[in-house]
């Protein structure tokens, strides 16, 4: 089965052609980080219009890169969210558009469950249950997952996420947007103990995550430092901050499989890209643990596709965006 997926949740138009859940014949990817990178953020009413412009162009290159032509195409998976508002809008249009026209099934798809299923794809044979952590701009989760599509929400952030709090971390020490490819490199030349960072405990949940006071402790700490900051001061806050965010993440880790036994573990969503984690949990879990291909980390709409082929089609036509889809403390379908 041929799945056309469809990406446009935040600052990524993604097209690409995934044959039966796992083959990726194409995964074009459009980046709006150029336009993005000027005003340190998402603006959204940018997104949408960038969107706009380049959706018809990275169709054609996937279906051009996977050698087949919109005929060829099964079924069309879009991201239904979270996302949004706009950017979501235009995907679901023109999936909707598509799915019409060809007369084919639409199927709508989870952001952040296809995060989850990056890493599932990324591997020979997948095996369940497992606990699946969600590392992204937007989300930071601890799923338990007893199969694709059965899920048990088990803790969450309480205020910011993980890639958000790199990137705001990351503007105060004037660093580029998004911030987390740059603390990471900053903090390689850093020295993770010369400031003590803390995540915060959620008191109602111990497997929840709270990112917002080690934002504001970061704060506090370039504030009564001599101005400039020195390159070393750069990077020993990048090389704390990376430090004490990503133990917090293993720590809970540890946490859920102290609890139950989960066999392996799979990784999804933007921080995942990070080699400083990627050594962390090497050293640190002594189960299988899978991550996503390098080119499945970002936001991509192979994860989408690859999703869409084990899910149910819509239907009708009447699919709005969610800008949030809540995962749920006791076992939903996702
Ligand atoms: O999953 P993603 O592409 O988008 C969302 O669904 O949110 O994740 C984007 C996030 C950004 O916050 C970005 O700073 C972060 O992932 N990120 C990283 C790295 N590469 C991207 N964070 C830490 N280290 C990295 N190497
Ligand atoms: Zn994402």
């Amino acid at each position: 089965m041929l799945v056309l997926g469809i990406e446009t949740t935040c600052d990524e138009t993604s097209c690409a052609v995934v044959q039966d859940g796992r083959k990726i014949l194409s995964n074009v990817i459009s980046s709006q980080i150029d336009l993005q990178k000027e005003f340190g953020g998402v603006v959204p009413e940018l997104a949408c219009r960038r969107h706009i412009e380049v959706i018809v162009p990275v169709l054609q290159e996937a279906l051009k890169e996977a050698g087949c032509t919109l005929q060829d195409i099964d079924r069309i998976a879009v991201a239904k969210g979270p996302g949004l508002v706009g950017a979501l809008l235009i995907g679901l249009h023109f999936a909707k558009t598509l799915a019409f026209s060809l007369d084919i099934p639409l199927v709508p798809i989870n952001h952040i469950e296809a995060h989850l299923y990056a890493a599932v794809m990324s591997h020979e044979t997948p095996t369940f249950p497992a606990l699946g952590v969600v590392l992204s701009g937007g989300h930071t989760s601890l799923i338990g997952m007893d199969n694709i599509g059965a899920y048990t929400l088990l803790g969450e952030t309480v205020d910011d996420a993980i890639g958000e709090s790199f990137d705001k971390v990351a503007k105060m020490l004037s660093l580029p947007y998004p911030g987390g490819p740059y603390i990471e490199k900053m903090a390689l030349t850093g020295n993770p103990e010369r400031f003590s960072f803390k995540a915060g405990r959620v008191k109602a949940n111990p497997l929840d995550f709270s990112f917002s006071g080690i934002k504001t402790s970061v704060l506090y700490t370039i504030r009564d430092l001599p101005k400039p900051l020195s390159e070393q001061d750069i990077c020993d806050i990048s090389a704390s901050f990376q430090e004490a965010v990503f133990s917090d993440v293993i720590k809970k880790m540890h946490l859920v499989l102290k609890e139950t036994p989960y066999p392996c573990i799979y990784l999804g969503g933007g921080v995942t890209h990070n080699k400083k984690l990627r050594e962390h949990l090497a050293k640190s879990l002594n189960i299988p643990f899978y991550l996503p291909r390098n080119d499945l980390c970002l936001d991509n709409a192979a994860m989408i596709a690859g999703l869409g082929f084990h899910k149910a089609p819509h239907a009708g036509y009447d699919l709005d965006p969610e800008t949030r889809i809540p995962f749920h403390r006791n076992k939903s379908t996702g």
